[in-house]
């Protein structure tokens, strides 16, 4: 039997804070941010151990992800949300369809082999794929929280299956990068992160 964790968005976060409800109930936002990155760049080694040529970079691995860094600190760790979301004036998908969309992004993904074929094919070739995914995810926002990290790593595992480095971010300010996130939820315009993508991608070994 598949056990659904139900969760309402008002008992979701601490009163009054953006702080999610946690197994340590910590609601200082600098301590929980240290632990999360904490986790986060544990997860990376962990994961970056686990790469190799059987890797499939399927929804159950981006779900893993979410799940196996964030465990030990969410109980929602890995578990898509159920009800409806925004930021600012984005909504994203509903939450009734978060499963369902969620498929069919994974789908065409695999037919696309899971980008897993993009070492020797041009770099804007690649950037344009990543972009897509990126941004269709974006507009998922599947998990309560912290989908951006998770998606981030997500794309910077993939990439470096390809042979490069992680995504570089650091010459773009974060108003830019939520900014082409807007671009994608509200008006599908996939550019921006097309560039941001294109300028962050390095091989690990230059040609
Ligand atoms: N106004 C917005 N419109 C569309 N997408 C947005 C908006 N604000 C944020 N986002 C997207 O949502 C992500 C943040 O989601 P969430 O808070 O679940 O993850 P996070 O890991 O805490 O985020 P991050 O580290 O990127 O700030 C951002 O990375 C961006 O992709
Ligand atoms: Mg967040």
């Amino acid at each position: 039997m598949k056990l659904k964790y139900q969760l309402k968005d008002n008992n979701f976060y601490y009163t009054n804070t953006d702080i999610s409800k946690n197994k340590f109930d910590i609601q200082d936002s600098q301590i929980i941010h240290d632990i999360e990155q904490e986790l986060l760049i544990k997860s990376y080694e962990i994961f970056l151990d686990e790469l190799d040529e059987n890797t499939l970079f399927d929804e159950n691995y981006f779900k893993n992800l979410h799940k196996r860094t964030f465990a030990s600190l969410y109980d929602w760790a890995g578990v898509y949300r159920d009800f409806n979301m925004a930021k600012g004036e984005s909504r994203f998908c509903q939450g009734a369809f978060v499963e369902s969309s969620s498929k069919k992004i994974f789908e065409k993904l695999k037919e696309d082999n899971y980008l897993k074929d993009f070492e020797n094919r041009p770099k804007e070739e690649f950037a344009k794929k990543l972009a897509y995914y990126k941004c269709e995810l974006n507009a998922l926002h599947p998990f309560y929280e912290l989908n951006g990290r998770i998606t981030r790593m997500f794309f910077d595992m993939i990439v470096i299956f390809n042979g490069y480095k992680p995504i570089d971010y650091s010459t773009i300010t974060p108003k830019q990068y939520i900014d082409c996130a807007i671009d994608c939820v509200q008006y599908a315009d996939k550019s921006g992160f097309e560039k941001i993508i294109l300028n962050g991608l390095h091989k690990i070994k230059p040609n």
